[in-house]
């Protein structure tokens, strides 16, 4: 099915008690919870592996000069010393998947510069420390704010290659002059680290058969058959040689849409000493091996009228990545679409520096570009002494301002009103104005946006001879609930109970599918096993001698008038098997589409301290239709909380010096723990978009945490009158505010 047509009545609208929708327990849970679900480093699929360890570079710039591995090679248990003098031959760089150890250029702190195989891992590890590299270290370049100059625009994004990099409509300068009332801001966004669960880990083996090698990778990865070319192109081997499995994964936020230097190295070392090698990255090589979120600078323009109808929008972004590397923040893609003006421009800019390569992390672009322009629109709707709800329903476009073609669905002032209504937003007071004891208290609200994709996919069902629908497709959960929702898709359309479906995931030798990345793998995944099953319902209809147009499918039979025919019957002693395949189409360039929300949230200020406490917060959301209520619930709650750190604590540190992440571990890397979310709470408004997918649903995977940071940052300013507009927002930039403004009192 190609999306070009919007979707009439579908089996899913008939029965609104159905599967789909329920706030199904994660079918996967109990594995979970008993440690039966094997993670990659904790396969047993491949026997016997050695183990590796990665040796990093501890310079950012400049050039190895000797590599002295002996000691590490007569060490207990060393297997293998691979550095760039015995590096197999590889392929091209793909994507961001990098070939590794290629010569003595150093780029940045903790590029491998060695790895190390030994029989145990206490050996590699052991090995590994014994490895002497002496470096001809250069001076690095390391922080975005003093390398703006040496910005550059950067190519379209590989992964999005039709989106533009920059886009301007009218004429923002003149407007922007001519406006009465004016914002002209500048935020800045720290680096952030994606810090999931489940390290980076990798076991790999290779095998030779009649037609040439191929390997197998178990390895975390949210997007397996994106994998399987990028990893080709770099072993020198066609993608369909390449296997990855990955049936759970402990979570991703971005880190691992593809794969890392683990992989990389595993496989070429597996392949040299003939044996399945295993890795995993330690939390602290999760710093620098891995992939971050860049650090931005944002200026935000804002030109309106004494109304405040906004007349003229400018939102540009710098970003950094590392040297060689084309990755950009698209923080002001969702400008692009999000508030009506007839002038505007968004731009966006990247520096290479002697840092870590960046990468897309939990809604690349929407979550930092919201920051710092959710507060801008704050700052316009203060300086108009009008309800920022209020400013943003007169800037509420009729169509997409900039593509000048209608949204699929658009909730905003929807979500705000009621979500205001509920949180109780008529008591917000003046900045400053509100005390608890020694709390200063203040609400905030910000708008969420969060693009919805549509990636193609395909599934595979076959319906046993015990009446269990089975389901296979190359999709991923990492965490999200991915085998829940696609179990409640497959039940509720062959009319089957939750334990008579089984869903495979995370094979590159099961159909191909987009996998968990960019809100986009429930509506793909879960479209492509709609197709699947409604081509399974046809060929049971048919085989039963019932008409499938009026054949419904329940209490595992598939019924018309007072005929019921039963699915086990139907399957035979062979079972049965449909495929399904679902591709984006007409509709995603005739209609906008995105996911809406408002966050509202109530901070504590201690007006000695500075001290910053998040008291209570609550999202109102649409997202299309909702497949799990709980598993769409803890998405949301989840991407809140994500939020609550950008806006409060997560900051990776760069030490200017060395070009590296002071704080590379999580003691010291604060993401929101309990105690730092006290009641948060999220809603989602009835909604379906039939211009979406077959589902009518929409992405929401990372729609929680647009907004959210902008939300709290919004309400430290209610409490206090303090705009801060470098994030994080910690108690000494707060302590700063205070005391400026006890001075000015004073004087
Ligand atoms: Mo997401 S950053 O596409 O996992």
């Amino acid at each position: 099915m190609e999306m070009n047509q919007p979707i009439g009545r579908t089996p899913l609208d008939e029965r609104p008690d159905g599967l789909v929708g329920r706030p199904l327990d994660r079918v996967d849970g109990p594995l979970k919870v008993t440690g039966r679900a094997p993670y990659a480093y904790e396969s047993r699929a491949l026997k016997d592996p050695a183990y590796g360890y990665i040796v990093t570079a501890t310079v950012a710039a400049g050039t190895i000069t000797a590599i002295d591995a002996t000691a590490a090679r007569n060490a207990p248990g060393t297997i293998l010393v691979m550095t760039h003098e015995n590096v197999p031959e590889q392929g091209e760089k793909k994507e961001q998947v990098w070939p590794q150890l290629q010569g003595r250029e150093v780029l940045f702190y903790g590029q491998p510069v060695a790895f190390v195989v030994a029989e145990t891992f206490e050996q590699a590890r052991a090995a590994a420390l014994l490895v002497k590299v002496n470096y001809d270290r250069a001076k690095p370049k390391g922080l975005l704010k003093e390398n703006r100059g040496a910005a550059y625009e950067p190519k379209p994004m590989t992964t999005s290659p039709t989106v533009k990099v920059d886009s301007a409509l009218g004429d923002f300068d003149g407007a922007f002059a001519a406006a009465p009332v004016q914002i002209d801001v500048e935020y800045t966004t720290p680096t952030q680290i994606h810090a999931q669960m489940e390290p980076h880990a990798t076991i790999a083996a290779w095998e030779t058969g009649p037609d040439g090698d191929s390997v197998v990778l178990y390895s975390a990865n949210q997007m397996p058959n994106r994998g399987q070319p990028a990893l080709g192109s770099v072993l020198k081997l066609p993608p369909e040689k390449v296997r990855i499995v990955t049936p759970y994964i402990g979570g991703g936020f971005g880190s691992k849409l593809q794969a890392l230097p683990e992989a990389t190295l595993a496989a070429l070392a597996a392949k040299v000493v003939k044996r399945p090698v295993k890795v995993a990255l330690t939390r602290q090589q999760e710093f620098h091996v891995g992939t971050h979120r860049t650090d931005t600078i944002q200026r935000v323009r804002l030109g309106a009228d004494k109304d405040g109808k906004l007349n003229a929008i400018a939102h540009e972004s710098w970003s950094d990545t590392a040297v060689g590397d084309t990755f950009y923040e698209t923080s002001a893609n969702v400008t692009r679409s999000l508030y009506a003006a007839p002038n505007r421009i968004t731009r966006h800019r990247l520096v290479n520096l002697n840092m870590p390569i960046a990468s897309s992390m939990r809604a690349p672009g929407e979550a930092v570009g919201q920051l710092a322009f959710e507060c801008a629109m704050d700052e316009l709707a203060e300086r108009l002494n009008l309800d920022p709800i209020e400013l943003r329903i007169r800037n509420e476009p009729s169509e997409d301002p900039e593509k000048k073609i209608p949204y699929s669905t658009r909730r905003l002032v929807d979500c705000m009103k009621e979500g205001a209504a509920r949180f109780g937003w008529d008591k917000r007071g003046k900045p400053g104005a509100t005390r608890d004891g020694q709390w200063l208290v203040g609400l905030g609200v910000s708008a969420a946006a969060r693009q919805n994709p549509l990636k193609p996919s395909s599934a595979g069902v076959r319906l046993g001879p015990d009446g269990v629908l089975t389901v296979r497709m190359a999709m991923t959960d990492l965490g999200t609930g991915t085998y829940t929702i696609l179990t409640q898709i497959g039940g509720e359309m062959l009319g089957l109970p939750p334990e008579k479906v089984r869903v495979e995931l995370g094979d590159t030798n099961f159909p191909k599918a987009a996998g968990s990345g960019g809100s986009f793998g429930a509506g793909s995944a879960g479209s492509a096993l709609y197709v699947a099953c409604d081509n399974l319902r046809q060929a049971l209809a048919a085989k039963a001698g019932i008409d499938p147009a009026t054949a419904t499918f329940s209490d595992g039979a598939v019924n018309a008038g007072d005929r019921s025919v039963s699915l086990t019957d139907l399957a035979g002693p062979d079972g049965i098997e449909a495929k399904g395949e679902i591709k984006p189409g007409e509709l995603e360039k005739k209609f906008a589409q995105y996911s809406y929300g408002a966050h509202f949230a109530e901070v504590g200020v201690d007006v000695d301290t500075g001290e910053i406490r998040l008291r209570r917060m609550l999202g109102c959301f649409t997202g299309g239709r909702i497949l799990n209520a709980k598993t769409a619930r803890s998405q949301a709650i989840g991407g809140m909380i994500f939020g609550v750190g950008a806006a409060l604590m997560e900051d990776a540190v760069i030490d200017p010096r060395y070009s590296y992440y002071v704080n590379h571990d999580l003691a010291e890397y604060h993401v929101s723990t309990h105690a730092d979310v006290p009641d948060v709470d999220a809603f989602f408004l009835p909604e379906l978009d039939d211009k979406a997918n077959p589902l009518k649903s929409k992405g929401l995977g990372e729609l929680g945490i647009c907004g959210a940071g902008a939300s709290v940052a919004n309400a430290i300013y209610n409490a206090t009158g303090i705009r801060i507009r470098d994030y994080p927002m910690t108690l000494d930039k707060v302590l700063k505010g205070l005391e400026e403004r006890e001075t000015q009192r004073r004087t």
